[in-house]
């Protein structure tokens, strides 16, 4: 797991994860020196996680965990769920494992704190990474729930995250 020593290059990879359109809008080292203040903010809100895999000290991927808790429950201390966002192996180190061993410390992560239940929202080419994992199905969620359990979504932007 990333203790924020390295900033810069998950600053890097963020940066590499994106458009041309996106990078077009904003110099490298701007961003990065935005991501460090976000990512340590980030860090300290103890809120956020990241993994890491690093292949000769170079981080070649990445994978963020948000604690996302609710508002108090009488008798319960704290209840939180989790989701998974920006998972990202760079091309040449993809298709051997990395990106299942980043989400599995994931995994092993939201067990640690407790976490009622991990979210994502996949793009179409990660969700057997996922499902693999254990993950469900909206539609397989939708099946095993009660009508008042399921998650509706209203999007307001339309950015992607
Ligand atoms: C999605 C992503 C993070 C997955 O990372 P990865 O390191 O390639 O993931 P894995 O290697 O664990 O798994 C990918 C595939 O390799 C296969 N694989 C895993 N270990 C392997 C091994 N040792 N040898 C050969 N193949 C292997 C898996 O079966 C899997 O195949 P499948 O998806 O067709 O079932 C990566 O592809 C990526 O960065 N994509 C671009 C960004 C993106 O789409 N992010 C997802 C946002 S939710």
């Amino acid at each position: 797991m990333s203790n924020g020593s390295d900033a810069r290059e998950l600053a890097a990879l963020r940066w590499q994860s994106r458009t041309d359109e996106e990078r077009n809008q904003e110099s490298f080292d701007l961003f990065v020196a935005r991501f460090c203040q976000w990512y340590a903010d980030a860090l300290a809100s103890e809120c956020w996680f990241a993994a890491v895999a690093a292949v000769e000290e170079t981080l070649v991927g990445c994978m963020y965990l948000r604690c996302v808790d609710t508002v108090p429950v009488p008798g319960v201390t704290w209840r939180a769920w989790g989701y998974v966002t920006h998972a990202f192996v760079i091309e040449g180190r993809r298709n051997s494992g990395i990106g299942q061993q980043l989400l599995a410390l994931l995994i092993k992560r939201g067990q640690i704190l407790g976490l009622k239940e991990l979210q994502v929202w996949p793009s179409r080419s990660a969700v057997s990474l996922y499902v693999r994992a254990g993950f469900q199905s909206p539609e397989a969620q939708r099946s095993a729930m009660a009508p008042d359990e399921a998650s509706y979504v209203l999007p307001l932007a339309g950015s992607q995250l």
